[in-house]
């Protein structure tokens, strides 16, 4: 057998002892190995805090930010935002599947990666169509999951566009499924795809003592929220305005604060928020990409607070089967997301 490293070293390119996440290079272009499977891709669904700036530096224009992608992709063999280290993930139909490993897949499968594209080997051919309200860009292209490797099957019954843009977030609804109680009072900074599949998820677990509080800066985004019955109260504000986010979060709560927290804003300095809004020993999942870990240790340390702060990672075990029974479950939540695909 002609097998790789379980986790993708062999592909590896520089610098020394790097897996393949944080490498600078990876190799695309090997032939595949027995412990890998390789995907013909149709797209890239590009994670919001990554898609967000650099649709901004090509100033949003498609030719631009087409060449910015494929730049990226010729230079590291994967897409990992140069700046964020941030990636996405990929839909696309089985091709190869090495024949040492044992998976419940077959050739032409549609199947969606769980891992993020800042670590899988990827060649593209060419960029057909780019999609900024949804943060995808079609393409043709050839992508490689090592044996670590996730993927979820894309199911018969919901769109693939709409299973893509959830399984992209699926860890943020596995969060609160995971560390929501029954009559908590819940924080989410960031009213988009993963703070409302979230929402969905601790309403269900606060029950009806609890209490969801939504910070967003766009009012049209909050009110939609609470019409999908998600959200109890609202503060429309810039989530980088920690005082203010505190001033309001304890005017909702009586000045208890929140138990649990979420942060989700696709910017970077919206840590304060979190940290001044929730209780002492309570919980904080930073799931944004933007999150700036000296930024949220030190900047609870400088206002004396004793937190459990969380890094959201990407991988929670049933995450995917959460995010996509969400779509099922909550009909106005489905139509709300299938609407953004038949804007785009
Ligand atoms: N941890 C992981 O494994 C993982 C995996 C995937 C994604 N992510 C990250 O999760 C985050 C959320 O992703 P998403 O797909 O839900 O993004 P999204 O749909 O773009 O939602 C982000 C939300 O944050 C809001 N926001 C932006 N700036 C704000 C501000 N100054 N104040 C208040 N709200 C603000 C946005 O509002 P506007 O649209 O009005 O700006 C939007 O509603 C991103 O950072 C993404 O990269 C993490």
């Amino acid at each position: 057998m002609n097998s790789g490293n379980r986790f993708g070293a062999h592909r590896v390119i520089e610098p020394p002892f790097a897996l393949p996440k944080a490498a600078l290079r990876l190799d695309n272009q090997s032939p595949l190995l027995d412990n890998e499977i390789g995907i013909r891709v149709e797209s890239l669904h590009i994670t919001s805090t990554s898609f967000t700036r650099l649709w901004q530096d090509a100033a949003q224009d498609e030719k631009r930010f087409a060449a910015s992608i494929m730049d990226i992709v010729n230079r590291q063999g994967k897409f990992q935002d140069p700046e964020t280290g941030s990636g996405g993930v990929l839909l696309g139909t089985v091709d190869f599947i090495g024949p040492q490993l044992k998976v419940d897949l077959l050739p032409n499968d549609p199947i969606v990666t769980l891992v993020s594209l800042a670590q899988t080997p990827l060649r593209l051919q060419k960029i057909n169509k780019i999609y900024p309200s949804l943060g995808q860009v079609v393409v043709d292209g050839y992508a490689i999951l090592f044996e670590s490797g996730l993927w979820a099957k894309l199911p018969d019954d919901l769109p693939r566009e709409l299973a893509l843009m959830v399984l992209d977030v699926a860890g943020a609804p596995a969060y609160a499924n995971r560390y929501v109680k029954p009559g908590q009072r819940v924080l989410v900074i960031g009213g988009g795809k993963a703070g409302l599949l979230c929402m969905h998820e601790a309403k269900k677990k606060i029950g009806t003592n609890g209490q969801i509080i939504l910070v967003e800066k766009d009012e049209e985004r909050a009110q939609r929220a609470r019409s999908l019955g998600l959200a109890d109260n609202l503060i429309i504000t810039d989530a980088r305005n920690g005082l203010e986010v505190l001033r309001q979060v304890e005017n909702f709560t009586g000045g208890a604060l929140a138990d649990i927290s979420f942060n989700f804003a696709s910017l970077p300095n919206a840590e304060m928020s979190v940290i001044l809004s929730t209780r002492s020993e309570g919980k904080i999942i930073f799931y944004s990409m933007s999150t700036n870990f000296s930024q949220a240790a030190l900047g609870a340390e400088g206002v004396g607070k004793s937190l459990e702060m969380i890094i959201g990672n990407g991988y929670i075990p049933g995450h995917a089967q959460i995010a996509l029974q969400i779509l099922r479950d909550n009909k106005p939540l489905r139509e709300y997301f299938s609407g953004l695909i038949k804007q785009k």
